[in-house]
């Protein structure tokens, strides 16, 4: 495979086209940004880890009957990917309340919801991301009543997989953030990457703690210190997890 040109790069990733007009190459950053990109910084090492731990997650999902975009990962901080069309949402599955939830709603921090919670968020930076209603969806048609079904329901089962894998990792998985495609056959891949800066991960050992469980972007958010290592743990302990699940 040869990489052809640069086609995007965003906050936390750059894309480049190969020689096969399906295959894209995902090239992970070190960069973070937080607040809408009005938080700038550098977490050393994020662009492999999170390469890393986005690469085994997919590949769990895969085994389990769920389509993703991964193909491989020729370097540790690179993933080829099937190319698709990103669906402008970013869904939004939560177990506990947290983060926007808390801050739009009162809700107590560290609530457990009765259910999980699906939302859709306008993916759109200079919007600042807004939540949706469905009718604001279909209105702006970013997906059809019968794709909003289905990543409804994919979300809820990519939940139930990743809420169980991280409980074996003793990481209590809080919330996190998906991204669908549509590839050129016109299926309906799951996308963009799972890691610590698209989830909230709380280690289960210090579940009383606000700060010492935070094992996500938050302690870079909130300039917690020990953003490496949080990122490096939970990398370790997914590899763990998967090696005992082969
Ligand atoms: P929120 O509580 O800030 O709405 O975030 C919910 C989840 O989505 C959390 O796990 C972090 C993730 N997320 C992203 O991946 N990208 C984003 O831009 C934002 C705002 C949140
Ligand atoms: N990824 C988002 C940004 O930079 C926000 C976040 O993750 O908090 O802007």
């Amino acid at each position: 495979m040869s990489i052809c040109s640069k086609i995007y790069e965003g906050k936390a990733k750059i894309l480049y086209t190969t020689d096969d007009p399906e295959v894209l190459l995902t090239e992970f950053k070190d960069d973070a940004t937080a607040f809408n990109a009005q938080k700038h910084g550098s977490i050393l090492g994020k662009g492999v880890i999170n390469c890393s731990i986005s690469s085994k997650l997919f590949q769990e999902l895969e085994k389990r009957g769920i389509k993703t975009h991964y193909l491989d990962s020729p370097a540790a901080n690179q993933m080829r990917v099937i190319r698709v069309k990103i669906i402008p949402l970013e869904v939004v599955v939560r177990n506990i309340a947290a983060g926007s939830l808390c801050q739009q709603t009162g809700l107590p921090l560290g609530t457990v919801l009765k259910k999980p919670l699906v939302e859709f968020y306008y993916k759109d930076d200079s919007l600042g991301d807004p939540l949706l209603t469905r009718d604001r969806l279909y209105l702006l048609e970013l997906a059809s009543p019968e794709q909003v079904d289905t990543i409804t329901h994919l979300a809820l089962q990519i939940n139930e997989f990743l809420g169980d894998f991280f409980q074996g990792c003793g990481i209590t998985l809080v919330d996190f953030k998906l991204e669908f495609g549509v590839d050129s056959q016109q299926q309906l891949l799951l996308a963009d990457e799972i890691s610590p800066d698209t989830c909230r991960l709380w280690d289960t050992s210090f579940k009383e703690d606000p700060d010492r469980r935070v094992l996500d972007k938050d302690r870079f958010r909130r300039d917690l210190g020990n953003v490496e290592n949080a990122y490096q743990e939970v990398l370790q302990r997914v590899l763990k997890a998967v090696k005992i699940n082969t």
